[in-house]
């Protein structure tokens, strides 16, 4: 299965997927990685990786519509089959989940449908819960929404901050994203 990736930053979890992949764990090749900052961390990792990458910076576009277009039209010439979002901090509009027509997957770091959006990890400081952890999903037109696939909780410990819940939440994603990937492209979930 040809896989394409965009992501905004520092890339952590693609580094994860890449690893995993390296180690064997699913039957699938990184054909694209993309993103909208010419300086993300994620790029220079998918380079090191051998991995075909762009950069989309808004500056280059007249609208975000034509940004948008220009990054559907590489994902289409490279035939990716599934699409993998890794941190990408924008909303796909469904013009372009129907245009691509294969699945999309998304991780955020709160149990969904809890704290969806920006600083989940800071929401559930603020409210106060006892229990954090993160969300493997299908990715339809809203936000942070669609089915999900994986989900692990972690404990919100007595004097976290946003810092040490987040560090706490990303070690699990670093697993459960590979593992989300390996059941969508061994066809266990569709
Ligand atoms: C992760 O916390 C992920 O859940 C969220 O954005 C962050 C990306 O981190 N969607 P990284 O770029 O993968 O390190």
């Amino acid at each position: 299965m040809r896989i394409g990736v965009l992501a905004s930053g520092r890339g952590s979890n693609l580094q994860a997927l890449i690893e995993a992949w390296q180690e064997g764990k699913f039957p699938a090749e990184f054909v694209a990685v993309g993103s909208d900052h010419a300086e993300a961390l994620a790029l220079k990792r998918a380079e090191k990786a051998n991995i075909p990458q762009r950069a989309f910076p808004l500056k280059d576009y007249s609208t975000r519509g034509e940004q948008e277009q220009a990054i559907l039209d590489w994902l289409k010439e490279s035939q990716v089959e599934l699409l993998v979002l890794a941190g990408f901090m924008r909303v796909l509009s469904s013009d372009f989940l129907s245009a691509l027509n294969c699945p999309v997957l998304n991780i955020h770091p709160s149990l969904l449908p809890s704290f969806p959006g920006l600083h989940a990890q800071r929401q559930a400081i603020e409210y106060g819960v006892k229990v954090a952890g993160c969300t493997v999903h299908f990715v339809d037109e809203g936000l942070d929404s669609g089915p999900i696939i994986l989900q692990e909780a972690v404990p919100v410990e007595p004097g976290d901050t946003e810092e040490t819940l987040t560090e706490r939440i990303l070690k699990v994603e670093h697993k459960l994203y590979p593992e989300a990937v390996r059941l969508v492209t061994t066809g266990q979930i569709k």
